[in-house]
């Protein structure tokens, strides 16, 4: 697992308390993760989310896929986690606002930490953010700890690729997206194994590439004014934005980045 000692929560938390979350917002849409509805689609179907269970979404940002889950997937209950107030305040207004404040509340808290009931869920979710959680291990932990036996943690989440980045990679694309610390999927089912869990998959979803492409080109061709509105129009960060992604998209093409989806069972 690669990490990065310059980076910590309080990166994390200044980048979904600012402008960089507007424009994540702006060229993700609504749910912050590579593949949107497609992804979080493939993502209930493989972990077999059922009608009327009750569920937790680690770093749940502002709510979009516990409604998902609720819309798509009619789980009885969710509770979001996440360690940015804004996020929590957002969220929780997002929820009123579209009529699903009965069924999913939220916790300002760290995923590693939730104070949440232990064994009380069916299951877990995250959909590409505990990429931002330092210690993997304690998150896993907490993931576990969470769901009664027989339950389901999915997730998905950028991951390193088969091929390994460089020192100087990692430094690099770590450090725009402040990321602490950067796991494999073998990272990720070895902990999850030593938590008692059965993986049932970890696989890269090969949409990475294709997915920051269409960022890259949205950015370039659309929306570059509200880009460089978002940006105080400060061209110079336009260009250092564009050129980080760029990178990214690079590294993915040589398999060292991608998106994994990972479904795991506690036995
Ligand atoms: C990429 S967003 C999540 C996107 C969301 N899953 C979606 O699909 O729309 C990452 C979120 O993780 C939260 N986060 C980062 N580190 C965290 C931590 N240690 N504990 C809880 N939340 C955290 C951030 O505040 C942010 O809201």
């Amino acid at each position: 697992m690669k990490r990065l000692e310059q980076v910590g929560l309080e990166h994390v938390r200044a980048v979904y308390a600012g402008p960089e979350c507007d424009l994540w917002e702006l060229i993700m849409g609504s749910q912050i993760h590579v593949g949107g509805l497609e992804s979080s689609r493939d993502l209930a179907n493989r972990a077999g989310i059922q009608p009327g269970s009750r569920g937790v979404d680690l770093c749940c940002c502002k709510g979009t896929g516990m409604l998902f889950l609720c819309r798509f997937c009619d789980v009885a209950s969710m509770t979001g986690v996440d360690a940015t107030e804004k996020m929590v305040e957002e969220g929780r207004a997002r929820v009123q606002r579209q009529g699903f404040a009965d069924r999913i509340q939220f916790v300002h808290a760290e995923a590693t930490r939730t104070g949440l009931p232990a064994g009380e869920f069916d299951f877990v979710w995250g959909e590409d953010a505990w990429c931002y959680v330092d210690d993997k291990a304690a998150l896993i932990a907490e993931a576990v700890r969470l769901v009664r036996p027989g339950g389901t943690i999915a997730f998905t989440d950028w991951v390193e690729g088969g091929s390994p980045l460089s020192d100087d990679e990692a430094r690099r694309f770590m450090t725009f997206m402040k990321f602490p610390s950067f796991a494999t999927v073998n990272d990720y089912a070895r902990l999850l194994e030593q938590n008692g869990c059965r993986v049932d998959c970890g696989v890269d979803t090969g949409r990475f590439t294709a997915c920051v492409n269409l960022y890259i080109s949205m950015l370039e061709r659309q929306l570059t004014y509200d880009a460089l509105a978002i940006l105080g129009f400060d061209q110079a960060m336009m260009e250092a934005v564009l050129g980080e992604m760029t990178f990214a998209r690079d590294l993915a093409h040589e398999g060292k980045l991608a998106q994994a989806r990972f479904v795991a069972v506690k036995r």
